[in-house]
């Protein structure tokens, strides 16, 4: 974990984290959560400086529900976005919604090890992560870009 819970504004400007704040905040309040009754919501910034939002999207067939993140990540990659440099999760409660394990392999696609993750809840930016904080030593498209061939290993 980050000594600090601040984000420091050289690595993301501090309207910048407000701003992901409030949208994440309004892609909370549009979550489905019949079962959980736990909202999420999540914004990304791209490399456009274009802000994506998600919610948490649950099922009768629970395990069939999706993450705030994942949907704000498909938002993205829908606007053609295709990096992630920054990303807020907002979510209630004392503990920290930090991303679920499926998720940060998800965010981390679209990202760099330095990638700023926010946590907060309603009110507040709660903590930050580095994306390798949060994922390290991890499988990449880089791993693949290393395979010469289609069907085997490296030779
Ligand atoms: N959830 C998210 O949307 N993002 C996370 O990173 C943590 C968990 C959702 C999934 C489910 O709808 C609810 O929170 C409770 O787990």
């Amino acid at each position: 974990m980050s000594d600090t819970s601040d984000c420091p504004p050289e690595l993301l400007a501090e309207e910048l984290q407000q701003e992901l704040l409030k949208f994440a905040r309004v892609a909370q309040g549009q979550a489905y959560v019949p079962y959980s009754k736990f909202p999420v919501g999540a914004a990304v910034l791209d490399e456009h400086g274009k802000i994506h939002t998600g919610c948490n999207v649950e099922n009768a067939s629970y395990p069939l529900g999706t993450c705030a993140e994942s949907g704000a990540l498909s938002a993205m990659v829908l606007a053609g976005g295709r990096q992630v440099r920054a990303v807020l999760v907002v979510g209630d409660g004392e503990a920290l919604v930090t991303p679920c394990g499926g998720c940060r392999q998800k965010l981390r696609e679209f990202a760099a090890a330095d990638l700023p993750v926010l946590v907060a809840d309603r009110q507040h930016i709660r903590h930050w992560f580095t994306m390798g904080e949060l994922l390290p030593s991890s499988f990449g498209p880089d791993n693949l870009a290393m395979t010469r061939e289609p069907n085997g290993p490296a030779g």
